[in-house]
């Protein structure tokens, strides 16, 4: 199949390649690099043999778009760009909601204007909302008790491919909620950058063990869970990578949802104790006070794409630390 890519260069879209082009896929990328580097590309190349054709392509430049679609005779996009900092949309919503909606609409009329009628969308388990449970199933409600403009966006891209769907018969969305990626590569090749802002706990992890943030501050001790910290669902990014191929290949006319996360959750404490074992370092960290609207547990129930897309995880929180501490030490060696 020609798949495009968009936000192909940045952490999750990478490694999504690395698995496409080793089942024989056709991938071409497109990305402003706003949040990537073009020598992921080459990454890419030296893991699979094969560097996918890249187009740095603006999802707001409708022109740039209208020229990559109609070289590119695409048969499915997976859409993976967009910006992601949740503090940052707080502080600046009307570009969050221009670039990942806005951006959104423009490549879905190019889509259509191309004939290409098929995407995957990387949403987020944020669409849940606070809702008083702790583990999700596709059918409960969305979009009620949003925290921020990021994941707003999230919740109105999921609203804007329903309706298309709605106009369009032969439309195929699949919408994938993912919970909380983590890890990297095998190889040691591809992670996540940490140069960009990091709010998410393993890029801070990553921050404190390089020595650029001196410590990691635990938010809140006194939740009611194993520990009394904050509990996730952390997936590893090449089982999440997996989860795109898996339903890249059950494509069906409409909408389809499905979470993408391992059914268990992890504590804070749990993070930090999993890296230091497997890092054989000591990471310096402090209790400080719960962040403003952060939920004691959440965690996927990954049953339906278990059983509609033959889909489950097979790497755990040993192997995120693991493959990331090799990470850790490639970006130590610049
Ligand atoms: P990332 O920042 O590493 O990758 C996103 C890529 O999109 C970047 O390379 C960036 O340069 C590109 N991009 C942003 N705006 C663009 C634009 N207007 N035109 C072209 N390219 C643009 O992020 P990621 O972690 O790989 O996330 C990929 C997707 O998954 C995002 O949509 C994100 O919201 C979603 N997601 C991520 C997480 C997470 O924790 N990493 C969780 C849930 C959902
Ligand atoms: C956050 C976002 C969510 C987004 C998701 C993935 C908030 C309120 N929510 O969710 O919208 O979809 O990232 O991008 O920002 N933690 C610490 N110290 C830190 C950082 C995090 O203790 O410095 C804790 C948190 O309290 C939480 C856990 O680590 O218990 C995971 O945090 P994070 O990685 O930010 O993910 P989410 O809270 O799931």
């Amino acid at each position: 199949m020609k798949i495009l890519l968009t936000g192909g260069t940045g952490y999750i879209g990478s490694h999504t390649a690395v698995e496409l082009i080793k089942l024989g896929h056709d991938v071409e990328i497109m990305d402003n690099l706003f949040n990537s580097k073009i020598t992921v590309l080459d990454k890419i190349a030296e893991i699979t043999g094969v560097k996918p054709k890249f187009y740095q392509v603006d999802l707001l430049d409708v022109n740039g778009m209208d020229k990559m679609f109609a070289e590119g005779g695409y048969d499915l996009v997976i859409h993976f760009a967009g910006l992601k900092a949740v503090g940052e949309s707080v502080e600046k919503p009307l570009l969050y909601y221009k670039n990942n909606v806005g951006g959104t609409i423009n490549l879905l009329e190019c889509m259509k204007k191309h004939n290409v009628k098929k995407i995957i969308f990387s949403s987020s388990a944020t669409v849940y909302g606070e809702q008083g449970v702790t583990e999700m199933t596709e059918d409960m409600q969305t979009g009620v008790g949003i925290t921020n403009p990021y994941g707003e966006t999230k919740f109105m891209i999921e609203e804007i491919l329903k309706d298309v769907a709605k106009a369009e018969p032969d439309f195929e969305a699949v919408i994938l909620r993912y919970f909380n990626p983590v890890g990297a590569h095998e190889s040691g090749l591809l992670g996540e950058d940490p140069n960009d802002i990091p709010n998410n706990l393993m890029p801070i992890i990553m921050k404190v063990s390089l020595g650029e943030i001196p410590e990691l501050s635990v938010y809140g001790d006194d939740y009611d869970t194993v520990d009394g910290t904050g509990m996730r669902d952390y997936i590893h990014v090449v089982d999440l990578a997996r989860g795109h191929v898996a339903a890249m290949n059950k494509m069906n006319p409409g909408v389809s949802i499905y979470n993408l996360g391992t059914g268990r959750a992890t504590s804070v404490l749990e993070m930090v104790a999993a890296f230091e074992r497997a890092s054989g370092e000591k990471l310096p960290y402090k209790i400080a006070p719960r962040r403003p609207g952060d939920l004691a547990k959440i965690c996927a129930n990954p049953t339906k794409a278990e059983k509609e897309l033959g889909w489950k995880t097979e790497l755990d929180i040993e192997d995120a630390m693991r493959d990331t501490i090799r990470y850790l030490k490639n970006v130590k060696k610049k």
